[in-house]
């Protein structure tokens, strides 16, 4: 007989809301933002739910299809709630050029110039649906590759770390821009971008 181990949940599983200092933005406004960070915030809440459900079921095989229901949903409010971390923390400290560094020399290696990764990006950004263009890097063959995610879960890269994510949900731009506006909307989200929180997150994940 399988002897089933249960353990309980504390604090110290629990995923906490981050707070962002972002200042003002071009395009996108301080009403929009805020609405965003709760949207945000929702996602550590059910992250933190589904989490708490899941111990709560425990190994009731009688549960078993409400497990299945609560594994199947957690990528999406926990990868919804990692998205969001990295989109906020680029706005912080106000926008910053791309140096002429580290990031910028891989970007011009895999893409052949910055120009050209940067129409690549933007034209993944533009793909139709909800969800994110998102700059990976893979480690085990040092190399940069882009992608669109769908949702916040479905086409993420296993394995490789995200150096850069931009929203493409509506409710990330459509106050501020309508649903036409979604191409300045990914021009104003470069404009505000502090690069040299991107080159901190390449950093981390290269070394
Ligand atoms: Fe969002």
């Amino acid at each position: 007989m399988i002897k089933c181990i249960s353990y309980k949940l504390t604090n110290k599983h629990m995923y906490q809301a981050k707070t962002f200092t972002i200042p003002e933005l071009k395009g996108i406004s301080k009403k929009s933002l805020d609405e965003h960070i709760k949207l945000y915030e929702g996602y550590v809440k059910h992250t933190n739910l589904i989490l708490s459900k899941i111990t709560e079921i425990g190994a009731d095989e009688t549960k078993a299809y409400e497990l299945s229901e609560a594994q199947r949903r957690f990528g999406f409010e926990f990868d919804g709630m990692k998205n969001h971390e990295l989109y906020f923390s680029a706005f912080e400290g106000g926008a910053q050029n791309l140096s002429e560094v580290v990031l910028k020399n891989a970007i011009e290696k895999e893409w052949g110039s910055f120009e050209a990764w940067f129409a690549r990006f933007k034209t993944v950004a533009k793909t139709r649906g909800v969800g994110w263009a998102i700059l990976y890097y893979d480690k085990s063959a040092d190399k940069l590759l882009n992608a669109w995610v769908d949702e916040q879960h479905l086409g993420h890269l296993t394995g490789l770390t995200p150096v850069l994510a931009l929203d493409m949900w509506e409710h990330s731009f459509v106050a501020d821009y309508q649903p036409s506006g979604k191409p300045q909307y990914i021009e104003d989200f470069f404009a505000n971008l502090n690069w040299t929180k991107i080159e901190e997150n390449y950093n981390k994940a290269v070394n």
